[in-house]
């Protein structure tokens, strides 16, 4: 093993941020980054109001919905650490991209706004990381605003998430009466108004966990009762464990208020701390790889085209598993086995995308792609000869006809279909005989993106016609009989041709399985 590549592999730190929309997830990605030098104003990440230029809006649909559609990858040094941050989109309706980009991460932040609580979307998403078993961090956010007891809050984390908590800092005030955390884990007291007092932002605690001296917070009542607080929880509560943490069986909780950026750099040093180095990925075979092993090796997470309209490009992102990239090397493709040269990569630091020369297990790369690439696809150099585990897909439930509103526009049509499929915006179904296209979502609003980026980058404008909502399973082509085909379903292929039904509903699916037993019916994720 090569030492150098062990000390680079060893100071990557590779995580997601998940929310509910409005949570603050972009605020915080935000003040990161400023954190890490990689942007110098505010605003650049998402300029709502601003209006200056929004990174990780890409497309204007996400800039007048103000959500945010798509995932980006941002990479900065900090405190000798080479952090990268992935973003994913907040709305469950994308829960599928959101999916894979977890499946590229080695922890997550959970950001929660402290008035809301637990949202439905924090939820799903949170069932994802623990389907991967990663760490999940937890920011309470929102802090300068009047919001739920920190209690109330951890009770609802640990009932709804069913994870353990431990709270690594303590809220002394909320909203107006805000005055600072009670630092829990680094045994000191930071100061929301600091100017209020002697200017120094941070207190330090005695053994006792009190303050030592006369400092003119001691007097206010309030600190009386967060010392309360903090003693409750610290007798009835958790005790920290890392090795639980790692599991993602716990997750340590911090408050603060991203946009008046109190805490976060707190919980970035912390979080750093305890975020886990770059570990071994398995491939289907179960064997396991080792970041640390000399050959290349990474899979596609994601494909995005036209990030930049004005040239028409495509980018696969991989997530580097093993081994160092370096510019120009050739790799096997697993799925084809075609050798490509990796001549013109990307990496993307915050507002910009540079042209990388080398980087390694952890980091996240963008190859411009051709067509070669699909979501899931391994690649490799040397003797691995490997395939990653497949990213699971989840089983559409919503379903609409599509057809091109121009004849003449065919060509454009079946290109932006081919090239959607492939990014995994959409699912093509053709119907078994007449080939008609038929596409599948997991939420409403993916078929708007469809819709929308058929005109804008493909343009065709599409006609849609709702199927509503239809249960969609799978079956062994073996076992087809198209005498199974009847009016309360539609028997349809994949993209790889696989055969499967649309039933009409939850029973007409019953009905069938009664009808023929021996036919095994099979959902994705
Ligand atoms: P998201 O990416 O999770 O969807 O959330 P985003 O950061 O865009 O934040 C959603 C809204 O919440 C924004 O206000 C943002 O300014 C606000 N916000 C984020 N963090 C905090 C915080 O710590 N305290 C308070 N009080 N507000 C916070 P907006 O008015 O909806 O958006 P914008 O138009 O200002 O961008």
């Amino acid at each position: 093993m090569k030492t150098k590549l062990k000390e680079d592999v060893d100071i990557r730190r590779t995580f997601a941020i998940i929310s509910h929309p409005d949570a603050g997830k972009t605020t915080i990605t935000e003040k990161l980054l400023l954190f890490g030098g990689a942007i110098r104003n505010a605003g650049t990440v998402k300029g709502k109001k601003s209006g200056q230029f929004a990174k990780s809006d890409w497309m204007e649909i996400e800039k007048q919905r103000g959500i945010s559609v798509t995932s980006s990858v941002m990479q900065f040094d900090y405190e000798g650490k080479r952090v990268n941050i992935l973003d994913t989109p907040g709305h469950e309706d994308f829960s599928e991209d959101t999916y894979r980009t977890l499946m590229a991460v080695d922890a997550a932040v959970m950001v929660i706004d402290t008035a809301k609580g637990i949202e439905a979307q924090t939820k799903k998403l949170f069932q994802v990381c623990r389907m991967r078993g990663i760490p999940i961090f937890t920011f309470m956010n929102k802090l300068d605003r009047d919001g739920r007891e920190p209690l109330d809050l951890l009770e609802e984390l640990e009932e709804v998430l069913e994870i353990d908590s431990y709270p690594m800092n303590w809220p002394i005030g909320m909203g107006k009466g805000l005055e600072g955390i009670y630092d829990i884990f680094h045994h000191r007291i930071e100061l929301y108004h600091p100017e209020k007092y002697d200017g120094e932002r941070f207190v330090s605690l005695n053994e006792a966990g009190e303050i030592e001296g006369d400092h003119a917070l001691a007097q206010d009542s309030i600190y009386g009762q967060v010392l309360e607080e903090v003693e409750l929880v610290k007798e009835a509560g958790n005790q920290f464990d890392e090795e639980m943490v790692a599991a993602g069986k716990m997750t340590p909780v911090f408050f603060g208020s991203a946009l008046t950026n109190f805490g976060v750099q707190t919980f970035l040093e912390t979080f750093l701390t305890f975020a886990p180095k770059p570990s071994d990925h398995e491939t289907q075979e179960g064997q396991k790889v080792s970041p640390y092993e000399e050959d290349f090796s990474g899979f596609v997470f994601k494909i995005q085209a036209n990030m930049n309209p004005a040239h028409r490009d495509r980018i696969a992102f991989v997530r580097i598993c093993s081994g160092e990239f370096t510019r120009g090397m050739d790799i096997i493709l697993q799925r084809t086995g075609k050798k490509i040269k990796l001549a013109n990569v990307t990496q993307f630091m915050a507002d910009t995308r540079e042209n990388v020369e080398n980087a390694v297990a952890g980091d996240i790369i963008g190859l411009y792609d051709t067509g070669n690439y699909q979501i899931g696809d391994t690649i490799y150099t040397g003797k691995l000869n490997i395939a990653y585990q497949e990213l699971p897909q989840f089983t559409p439930e919503l379903f609409m006809k599509v057809t091109a509103k121009n004849v003449l526009k065919q060509k454009s049509f079946h290109k932006g279909m081919a090239q959607l499929v492939q990014e995994g915006a959409i699912q093509l179904y053709r119907t078994f005989h007449t080939g008609d296209y038929i596409i599948g979502a997991v939420g409403q609003l993916q078929f708007e993106v469809f819709q929308h980026r058929m005109l804008n980058e493909y343009h065709t404008e599409v006609i849609m016609t709702a199927m509503g909502n239809k249960t969609a399973r799978w079956i062994d082509p073996e076992d087809l009989d198209e005498k199974m085909s009847s009016s309360r379903n539609i028997l349809v292929k994949d993209r790889f041709d696989q055969p499967l039904f649309l039933f009409e509903n939850q029973f007409a699916m019953r009905w069938f399985a009664d009808k023929y037993p021996d036919v095994e019916l099979k959902s994705l994720l």
